[in-house]
């Protein structure tokens, strides 16, 4: 499986982090989902839509991640070996200041020509390739420099809450630890899931600081950024919110597990 259908597009993975609210040794992208490491399910999807243009950001057990992703997406009988090319490619993330410094150090791995980059997160495994089309051709007829995957749900707590200004234009994403009270009641919430031209992504994320309750880099900063520079941003909102539940505690790996068990998602 080389060529996914968009040649001009990559997708970078940030799968770096330790996971430390999954109160485990384990990295947490390496924790199983019926049986299979939540990390596979994401790449899967991945490449699905993009073929090799798969960049994955590693860090905690960084090995271990390598060595069982490149076991099951080992090089297809059509890929140039002598170019030392994997199925997917890797980027270490040795320290993890935040997921706007983990997508930087995947940047240069980026090949050239591509015109837009995917960002997923490894602890959102449920998202589906259907979505991801969407979500890009969205992006691409909208000619937008960043389109972002948001999603209504009841219980928002822990997700990054999207901020509109007085025309209704996305103006910010202000991430739980950060929110006010009145922030903290919106009810819709950053997927962690965006498609970003890559000219832009490059740009902002020099621009980005850690000066947040966390001290860290945040990628959803971009956001922010873009809407200061008059940027055209725009939201897709997912009709199924169980597609995008963040994996951060063993209490929402059991809510993915129910989800995949019913079939409701496939
Ligand atoms: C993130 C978003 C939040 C969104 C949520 C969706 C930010 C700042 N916040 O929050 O708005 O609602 O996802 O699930 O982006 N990672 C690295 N390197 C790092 C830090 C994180 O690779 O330095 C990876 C983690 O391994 C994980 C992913 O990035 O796979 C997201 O990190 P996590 O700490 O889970 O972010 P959330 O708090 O869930
Ligand atoms: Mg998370």
């Amino acid at each position: 499986m080389q060529k996914g259908i968009f040649e001009n597009v990559a997708v970078i993975i940030l799968a770096a982090g330790l996971g430390t609210r999954m109160k485990s040794g384990k990295a947490k992208v390496l924790h199983e989902i019926l049986g299979r490491p939540m990390i596979l399910y994401v790449v899967e999807t991945a490449k699905k839509i993009v073929g090799k243009n798969v960049i994955l950001v590693i860090g905690n057990q960084a090995e271990k991640v390598r060595e069982i992703v490149s076991e099951n997406f080992p090089l297809s009988a059509e890929s140039d070996e002598a170019d030392g090319n994997d199925e997917v490619g890797f980027a270490l993330q040795k320290e993890q200041l935040g997921t706007g410094h983990a997508v930087s150090y995947a940047l240069p791995n980026v090949p050239g020509h591509i015109e837009d980059v995917v960002i997923l997160c490894g602890d959102v495994p449920l998202i589906t390739a259907d979505t991801l089309i969407r979500l890009i051709d969205d992006h691409v007829v909208g000619k937008r420099d960043i389109s972002l995957l948001a999603v209504q749900v009841d219980d928002p707590k822990g997700y990054g809450r999207i901020l509109m200004d007085e025309n209704m234009h996305i103006s910010k994403i202000v991430e739980e630890a950060d929110a006010t009270e009145a922030q903290k009641k919106i009810k819709t919430i950053n997927a962690g899931i965006y498609c970003v031209k890559k000219t832009f992504l490059t740009d902002a994320l020099q621009k980005i600081k850690s000066d947040n309750a966390q001290g860290e880099f945040y990628l959803t900063d971009i956001i922010g950024i873009g809407h200061k520079e008059g940027r055209c941003i725009g939201v897709m909102i997912g009709s199924t919110p169980d597609e995008v539940i963040g994996i951060n505690t063993p209490h929402d790996l059991m809510a993915v597990e129910t989800v995949m068990r019913s079939g409701k998602i496939s």
